[in-house]
């Protein structure tokens, strides 16, 4: 059985966040959406907010669940005993820092954790939680960059 960890802030799930996850839900038998704690952001949604959010967002989706971990993502991986990663990869600007998280991954783990890397479609290449964000909190229009439920409650953070 084929399983791997898509991981990641969400703070709040995008639209590119969730083509990764469609995608790659169809390539692997199981996918574990991880949020885990990124030291260099600080987040707008709780980490129990952004775990229920992505769990109704994937609802339809049988084989994908909902986890968190406040460690390192080496240690989440061992202990799921999963050894494959999935990342997005946006631009060439995402590029280096992802080359170095899956790089420093992979060293950390004893070469126990591999990163594979889906290219975002197009239509969401220049989306970003933090885009997203900056946008609801103008009252500006985000329905092509979440699901109508997370616009609901961006707009209500920014109230
Ligand atoms: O969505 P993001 O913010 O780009 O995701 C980054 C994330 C959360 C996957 C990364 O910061 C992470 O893995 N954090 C957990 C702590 C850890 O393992 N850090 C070392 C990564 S090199």
């Amino acid at each position: 059985m084929s399983k791997a960890i898509y991981p990641g802030s969400f703070d709040p799930v995008t639209m590119g966040h969730m083509d990764v996850i469609r995608r790659s839900a169809d390539i692997f038998d199981e996918l574990v959406i991880c949020v885990l704690n990124n030291v260099n952001k600080s987040a707008l949604f709780s980490i129990e907010e952004r775990v229920k959010i992505l769990q109704k967002a994937t609802q339809d989706l049988p084989n994908v669940r909902v986890d968190h971990f406040s460690g390192l993502l080496t240690q989440y991986a061992r202990q799921q005993h999963i050894h494959v990663v999935v990342r997005g990869l946006r631009a060439v600007t995402d590029f280096e820092y992802e080359l170095q998280n899956a790089q420093t991954n992979r060293k950390l783990s004893d070469g126990y954790l591999d990163t594979m890397f889906l290219t975002t479609s197009l239509e969401y290449a220049y989306l970003s939680s933090s885009t997203v964000k900056e946008i609801a909190s103008f009252g500006g229009d985000v329905s092509d960059c979440v699901p109508d439920f997370v616009a609901e409650l961006l707009y209500a953070k920014y109230k």
